[in-house]
């Protein structure tokens, strides 16, 4: 979806932060704390359409109590990353991805969909505005956050007829406080993520909400991240809290659950799919089965498991507990095709490798 009307007004933040605050907070962002000086907002009414592009300071939204987002959670999202480059150039990657993943989203939660080309002229100039917070070094980089949500105030249940979108820009370091360590995964045995027919392929905050009582269960077994079995059968593999999972197999191949109707389509995991094959790896989109895990961890077969999102990037998975069990992958470490490929996808957005598919876009 195209339309070439975009241009957004300016109004600087007279209270932005100093250069020592700033890079107080670049030497050492974690993940999600801190925001850029200035955000993006624009607003939709069926009668204008998308209107009123700003980036103005950053700041609280107020909301009438009787908000429609407040009580029946029309709401969307997306995230997606500025990388600083060895020249000083800022790049985000494969942004018309996320575009058009915020437009099928939209779609399923009965939001306006946002041309692309007012997604991409978002992210462009809140990212100029705020460039001296792209942070450099490291594996750093300026993490995204565009949404959209319900603005009308009404308390009847129907689709909203006024939508705020917005651009949120945080620095960020590792998603995880171990930084790139093989992580734990509990297997939540009470609770799916989405079922059929449901939200599961949109990225809306319903979905990372029902994620987190089972989040809860999972930190409370001291692992990082909770997995889900589908709502059905319970049998198969679909995702994390929120990223998308792997498995490399003895024999070589690269295996992920196949897109299900109630799994998120990663921006991630689509790239790594890519990668993979473009490394010379037999990659295989299929159903895998909770005792292909287990048992394939246990005997072998499955010599590394990972999960891949944007914040979380490439992250090893260490074991798979579950209650009365666990299985360890490998040696409890990183392995070495999870390792390529994480290098292989970090060295394309950091602008170190050729960026053979068009995937970044300069600010
Ligand atoms: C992302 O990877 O960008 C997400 O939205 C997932 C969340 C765990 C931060």
């Amino acid at each position: 979806m195209t339309s070439n009307h975009f241009a957004s007004r300016f109004e600087p933040n007279p209270n932005a932060k100093t250069d020592g605050q700033r890079e107080a907070i670049l030497d050492n962002p974690g993940f999600g704390n801190h925001f850029t000086d200035h955000m993006f907002l624009a607003e939709w009414t069926p009668g204008t359409g998308w209107a009123d592009a700003r980036v103005v300071p950053y700041g609280p939204l107020m909301l009438d109590p009787a908000t429609a987002v407040l009580h029946y959670a029309q709401e969307i999202f997306e995230g997606l990353k500025a990388y600083v480059h060895e020249d000083g150039s800022i790049w985000s990657f494969r942004p018309e991805a996320n575009a058009e993943r915020m437009q099928r989203s939209a779609h399923r939660l009965a939001l306006p969909e946002l041309p692309t080309d007012w997604f991409l002229g978002s992210i462009r100039d809140l990212v100029t505005a705020d460039r001296a917070w792209a942070p450099s070094g490291g594996e750093k980089s300026l993490y995204l956050r565009p949404f959209m949500y319900a603005s009308e105030v009404f308390l009847g249940v129907r689709p909203s007829q006024h939508v705020t979108y917005a651009v949120i820009a945080s620095p960020a370091g590792a998603y995880f406080p171990g930084g790139v360590e093989a992580v734990s995964i509990w297997l939540s045995s009470e609770y799916s993520r989405a079922g059929t027919g449901g939200t599961g392929a949109a990225k809306c905050g319903g979905n990372y909400a029902a994620s987190l009582l089972p989040q809860q269960e999972a930190a409370q077994h001291g692992c990082a991240q909770v997995a889900f079995l589908d709502s059905t059968e319970h049998k198969w593999v679909e995702e994390l809290g929120g990223m998308n999972l792997f498995f490399v197999h003895s024999d070589g191949s690269i295996v992920t659950p196949e897109l299900s109707g109630s799994i998120l389509e990663g921006v991630t995991r689509d790239s790594i799919l890519q990668i993979a094959r473009d490394l010379g790896y037999d990659v295989i989109e299929r159903r895998v089965s909770i005792d292909e895990w287990r048992d394939g961890t246990a005997d072998g077969s499955i010599t590394e498991v990972f999960a891949c999102g944007t914040a979380a990037v490439v992250t090893p998975i260490s074991s798979l507990k579950w209650d009365g069990g666990e299985a360890v992958s490998g040696d409890g470490e990183a392995g070495k095709i999870t390792t390529d490929i994480r290098s292989a996808l970090v060295d394309i957005q950091y602008g170190r490798a050729a960026d053979r598919h068009g995937w970044l876009h300069q600010i």
